[in-house]
Order: C-alpha cells, then structure tokens, then sequence
C-alpha cells in the first residue's frame, strides 16, 4: 500500500510538477510583470529612483525572454526582448526630459509588446 502511495506521488509529481525552463520562464515573466508595475508607480510618486529601479528590473528580465522558443516564429522572442530592453532605456531618457507623451508611449508600446507575444502563445 505504502509503495503504491509513494508510486503515485512520484507520477503525480512528474506531472503537475513543470520543467526547469518552465518554472524558470514563469518566473522571469512573473518578474516582469512586477517590473511594470514598479515603473508605474514611479510616475505617480513621480519618483525617478523607483522608476530607475522598475526599469533595471525590467531590462535584467526582458534579456531572458531571448531564449524562448514562440513556435512557428523564430527570432521573435530575441527581437523583442531587444526591443523590450532598447524601448526600456528610452523611458528613462525621455523621463529626465520630462517628455511625458514619450515616456507614456513607450510604457504602451512595451505592453503592447508583451500582450502581442502573449496573444500567440496563449490567446491573450
Ligand atoms: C516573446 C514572448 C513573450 C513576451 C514578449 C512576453 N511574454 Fe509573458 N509569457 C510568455 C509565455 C510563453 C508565457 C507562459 C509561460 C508558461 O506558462 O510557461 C507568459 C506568461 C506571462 C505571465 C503569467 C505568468 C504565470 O504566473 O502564469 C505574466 C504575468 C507575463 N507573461 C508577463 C509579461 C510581461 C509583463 C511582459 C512584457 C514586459 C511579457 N510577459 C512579455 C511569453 C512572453
């Protein structure tokens, strides 16, 4: 009974358990997610260390997004954690330059960016 229990869990656990890739893409995702949100806050504190900070974490996750694989579309994901990074370091230029439609163009464009790649893996 015991070694059917402890069966059963190893097979559970093969399954529900995600690879290390898996595990390690949802969390640079989650990261990113944080990433905006911190950016965010850093306009409405209008607190550019908070924004500095956002955009660093965003930057240091967006390059791990290059080594996804978007099925059917090759480079896609190392063009646009490219342009994710490039896209990033304008927020903080163009914040220094208090160029507020730049800055809110380019927080859009990013999430454009990660809802465009999240439409072709998952629907949305
Ligand atoms: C090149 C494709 C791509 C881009 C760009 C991308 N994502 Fe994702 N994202 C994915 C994939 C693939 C998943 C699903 C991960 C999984 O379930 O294995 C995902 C899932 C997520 C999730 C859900 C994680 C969870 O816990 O299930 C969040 C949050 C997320 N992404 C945030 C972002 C943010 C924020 C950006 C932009 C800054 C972004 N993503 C850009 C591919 C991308």
């Amino acid at each position: 009974m015991r070694k059917i229990i402890l069966l059963t869990t190893v097979v559970s656990n093969m399954v529900f358990a995600g690879s290390a890739e898996e595990n390690a893409r949802i969390q640079t995702m989650q990261n990113l997610e944080t990433a905006l949100g911190i950016v965010q806050q850093g306009f409405m504190y209008n607190n550019r260390s908070m924004i500095a900070n956002g955009i660093k974490k965003l930057k240091y996750n967006a390059s791990d997004i290059q080594s996804f694989k978007i099925p059917g579309k090759t480079d896609y994901a190392q063009s646009e954690a490219k342009a994710i990074v490039s896209l990033a370091d304008t927020i903080l230029k163009d914040f220094d330059a208090r160029d507020k439609d730049k800055v809110l163009d380019s927080y859009k464009e990013i999430q454009n960016k990660c809802i465009t790649c999240h439409i072709i893996v998952r629907k949305w």
